[in-house]
């Protein structure tokens, strides 16, 4: 599925100049580090985080050098987290390709996320932007809050859907809030509108993650990741958090004791997740997605209409309905 020209239409000027900055990120003498990083920048991904800045930017005033920065700093620690993620997870694909802990194994793959992650840091801080600076490392601080919690309650196999809107708020929607908010900051808009911006970054993060956790049930996702990987490390989320919920508690027990024992059994886990099908946990996280869409939906209504806002509402519905 293409991303639509409503979304890329707006900011075709400024994703085109953001390539090559992007890259330029990227220079250093270590071979090794030269070779992943050539692997890394060949599948760069939908590159939606730096979209929603520019955007986000848009929509409160008029882009500049620090609007750039913002984008620049959160596509690296996106790209250094998701290396991290594929460590934590042990997922050997990734935009259809080999993970780098895959090609590389894990310890390459802990030290790279690193090095990108100071990188991003060394450069806004060189460029003054200590207020991106800050809501980002905030950012990444949630999301290593949200990975740990979400491995105790994969652990104790006791989320619960709370803790689950939780975890995805820390360890997703906080950085696409980021995006938003950071992008507004750039062009100097009010602290409100910030505020405003952040809270519509919030609710399509939640609205994301709960997709991307849709689409790991989907056999034929096009993702370029495996599909059925969460269970397999015994993620619990939202389809089958709620169907749980729904059941006695020995039904419960059982469903809880096979994935305890065969989470890397895929035909032991394949009735659970008929299961989970067949007893509405799908249908039931699509209606708490849609929940979050359009309370995003309804904080971009409280801006005047513009093609930067129809973009943003473009961006919010491609969001729920992607494949990748
Ligand atoms: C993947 O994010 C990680 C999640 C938060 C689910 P994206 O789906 O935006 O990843 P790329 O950059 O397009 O590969
Ligand atoms: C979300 O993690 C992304 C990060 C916090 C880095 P997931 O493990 O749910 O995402 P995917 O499915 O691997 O992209
Ligand atoms: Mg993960
Ligand atoms: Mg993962």
């Amino acid at each position: 599925m293409k991303i639509s020209s409503k979304i890329t239409f707006p900011i075709e000027k400024e994703m085109k100049k953001f390539g090559p900055y992007y890259k330029k990120n990227f220079d250093t003498q270590i071979p090794l580090l030269n070779i992943i990083t050539n692997y890394l920048i060949r599948r760069k991904g939908k590159q939606m985080r730096p979209m929603l800045v520019f955007l986000s930017a848009k929509l409160n005033g008029t882009v500049n050098d620090g609007t750039y920065t913002a984008a620049g700093l959160i596509e690296l620690l996106h790209n250094a987290t998701l290396i991290h993620d594929d460590v934590v997870d042990e997922t050997y694909q990734r935009r259809g390709f080999f993970s780098i802990n895959a090609l590389w194994r894990s310890k390459i793959a802990v030290l790279v996320g690193d090095y990108y992650l100071a990188m991003g840091l060394i450069k806004a801080l060189e460029e003054n932007q200590t207020e991106v600076l800050r809501i980002v490392s905030e950012a990444v601080k949630e999301m290593s809050e949200g990975e740990l919690l979400q491995i105790e309650k994969s652990r104790k196999l006791n989320i619960t859907e709370d803790i689950y809107y939780d975890i995805i708020r820390k360890k997703t929607a906080t950085l696409i809030a980021a995006c938003t908010s950071a992008g507004a900051y750039s062009v100097g808009a009010t602290d409100e509108d910030v505020s405003k911006m952040h809270d519509f970054g919030l609710n399509l993060g939640i609205a994301f993650q709960i997709r991307d956790d849709l689409l790991d049930y989907e056999k034929t996702n096009l993702a370029g990741k495996p599909s059925g990987n969460d269970l397999k490390e015994k993620k619990m989320t939202l389809p089958l958090i709620h169907v749980l919920s729904q059941q006695s508690p020995a039904k419960r027990k059982q469903i809880l004791s096979t994935i305890k024992k065969h989470h890397k059994n895929g035909k032991k886990i394949a009735p659970v997740v008929e299961f989970v099908k067949e007893n509405g946990g799908i249908d039931y996280a699509r209606k708490k997605m849609t929940e979050y869409r359009d309370k995003a939906l309804s904080i971009l209504k409280t801006f005047p209409e513009s093609d930067v806002r129809e973009g943003l509402e473009e961006l919010v519905y491609y969001t729920t309905i992607r494949k990748i």
